[in-house]
């Protein structure tokens, strides 16, 4: 295969300026990592030491193969909102290995608020749960959580997509064979108790875990009743009686080692099979991507010098390299396995939608995983355009990405508006993955754009009324708040804490996280239904 040769000089006074400002976004990132995974008040470390309980984190250490990967789902989910204190909102998810099995792990961290499901709890669970039906992965809750965060029982509890949801899942992925398996590592209070009741096992350790409806204050208040949490909901009470425990643990690390047995256990049902090479690590160091991403969004460069730094070898096989020259598509491997490669190199025109329709048919009928490298201010605009079909072919792309059968991963490079998010694989496309780098932004448009619509919006309004135009001063009240409102919420980390992505990833890292989820994603069938296409609009 072609290597792809670099034209990137890294002396230039542009290099250093970008990898300057890259490097900034990847060191406040790895500090928003930290302050996320370990700060913690001293208060909620003292109860969990007097509790004897083990961390989130020294719980998931134990429960994974030594040494192996793991993938971590939405770490900073919830970031800067709630009391800026809700990390992860609430909770750990990765995708990790459990005697050589690919598994997903969801943990409630009972030092944020006694493990309690904020909104974006929920909404964590939902995607953690989605990714498990998607890739047919055993599902593992450590479960330590006093159930719904009250405060906000508005929020988790109504809709369709609230709390409610969790338990339909599970009771969805129980039917469709997918293992869930739960720890009761906690006194789990109303929604948290039926979480394990949900699983297909569970085990439940002794003295810290509870299952109950409502807790001794409640049934106390309720019933005059006077019980502790062991009477009311302890390890004996439902191993012993009512059988709602399947496996009695005397502590943390027992509970895990019983599950590590349950997982050994599993009948593997294997992977899928693609044709792989033995991986080799790009000829490019991929720190350089750095140096290539230039710190204004709207400047233009060569989605292929990221890629030479993604890929195997470097190694790209172009696809109609001559046409439709703002979308750049072709194969290539991952870690050793196959995929295309769509990536934006400008606005989307015609042509380069009617190419990544055909691509994407070709890889669908191939079998091959479908990576969207996604730069993208939109389809171009204005009446040769339409004129030309634009809209049309647009929708062939946008209809072949979202009826492809293949595993599709997404990764926000930079600019993601408008239809160019569709076209690209954005979120409402079920990506099986998508992550963001620190320096993207999301938006149905740009915040001047859409402060600029408004203002000929207003201004048409009032000429139709026989008014004057607006004056300058009414033109600044107009926009400056649509673009500070659009600069905040088009920011990754907004983004990433509305868990609109599954976090927001070092560009350095990009190849390597692509390689754990495409290895995650072989645990389903290759397709993920009937192949082929709806109707494309000629
Ligand atoms: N909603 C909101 N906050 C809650 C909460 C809930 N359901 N349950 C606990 N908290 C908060 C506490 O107010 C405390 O906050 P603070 O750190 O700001 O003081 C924090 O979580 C830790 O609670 P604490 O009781 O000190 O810790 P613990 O480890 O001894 O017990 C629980 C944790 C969750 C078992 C216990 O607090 C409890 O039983 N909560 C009530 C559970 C319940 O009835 N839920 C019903 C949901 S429908």
């Amino acid at each position: 295969m072609e290597v792809i040769e670099t034209k990137i000089d890294t002396h230039s006074a542009q290099y250093i300026e970008n990898y300057a400002h890259m490097e900034n976004l990847v060191a406040r990132l790895r500090e928003a990592l930290r302050v996320a995974r370990e700060e913690r008040s001293e208060k909620a470390m003292k109860r969990l030491r007097e509790q004897n309980k083990l961390s989130v984190r020294e719980r998931l250490a134990l429960l994974l193969d030594r040494d192996t990967p793991m993938l971590e789902i939405a770490p900073l989910a919830a970031y800067d909102m709630y009391d800026k204190g809700v990390h992860g909102a609430g909770s750990v998810a990765v995708i990790g290995v459990v005697h050589g099995r690919e598994v997903l792990v969801m943990a409630s961290d009972p030092t944020i608020k006694g493990g309690t499901i904020y909104p974006m709890g929920v909404k964590k669970s939902l995607r953690c749960q989605t990714i498990a039906m998607e890739n047919n992965l055993p599902f593992i809750n450590l479960i330590d959580s006093g159930g719904a965060y009250l405060p906000l029982q508005s929020e988790v509890f109504p809709d369709v997509d609230d709390g409610g949801r969790i338990f339909y899942n599970q009771a969805i992925m129980s039917k469709m064979g997918i293992p869930q398996i739960a720890a009761v590592m906690g006194l789990c209070t109303a929604g948290a108790a039926y979480m394990p009741a949900m699983s297909d096992e569970v085990v439940h350790v002794k003295g810290t875990g509870a299952i109950f409806l409502g807790g001794p204050p409640l049934v106390r208040a309720a019933t005059g009743e006077v019980v502790t949490s062991e009477e009311l909901g302890g390890a004996d009470l439902h191993c012993r009686e009512s059988g709602v425990s399947d496996y009695w643990a005397d502590d943390d690390a027992h509970a895990i080692q019983i599950i590590r047995d349950i997982v050994k256990n599993l009948p593997n049902p294997g992977k899928s099979r693609l044709s792989t090479v033995s991986p080799r690590p790009p000829l490019y160091d991929p720190t350089e991507i750095y140096g290539i991403v230039p710190r204004n969004l709207s400047t233009l460069y060569d989605v292929r010098e990221v890629i030479a730094r993604i890929v195997d070898g470097s190694e790209f096989h172009e696809f109609k390299a001559l046409y439709g020259p703002t979308l750049v598509c072709g194969w290539a491997y991952i870690h050793g396995y196959p995929v295309g490669i769509l990536g934006n190199n400008g606005v989307l025109f015609s042509d380069s939608s009617l190419k990544a329709t055909q691509f994407i048919e070709l890889c669908d009928k191939r079998g091959i995983p479908l990576v969207f490298l996604q730069n993208i201010t939109g389809y171009i605009v204005g009446r040769e355009y339409e004129r030309r079909g634009i809209t049309k072919d647009g929708h062939k792309m946008v209809n072949a990405v979202a009826t492809a059968t293949v595993p599709k991963f997404t990764v926000m490079l930079g600019a993601s508006f408008g239809a160019g998010n569709y076209g690209m694989c954005g979120r409402g496309y079920s990506p099986r993955f998508l992550w963001s780098w620190p320096n993207a932004q999301i938006g149905v448009m740009g915040g001047e754009q859409a402060a600029n619509v408004l203002v000929s919006v207003k201004n048409d309004q009032l000429a139709r009324e026989g008014k004057p135009p607006l004056t300058p001063e009414e033109i600044k009240a107009i926009k400056d708040p649509i673009i500070m409102l659009s600069e905040k919420e088009s920011n990754a980390y907004y983004s990433t804490a509305n868990l609109w992505d599954d976090g927001i990833i070092d560009p350095a890292k990009t190849r390597d996280v692509l390689g754990l989820a495409i290895s995650a994603s072989l645990n389903a069938p290759l397709h993920s239904g009937p192949q082929g296409f709806g109707i494309f609009r000629m």
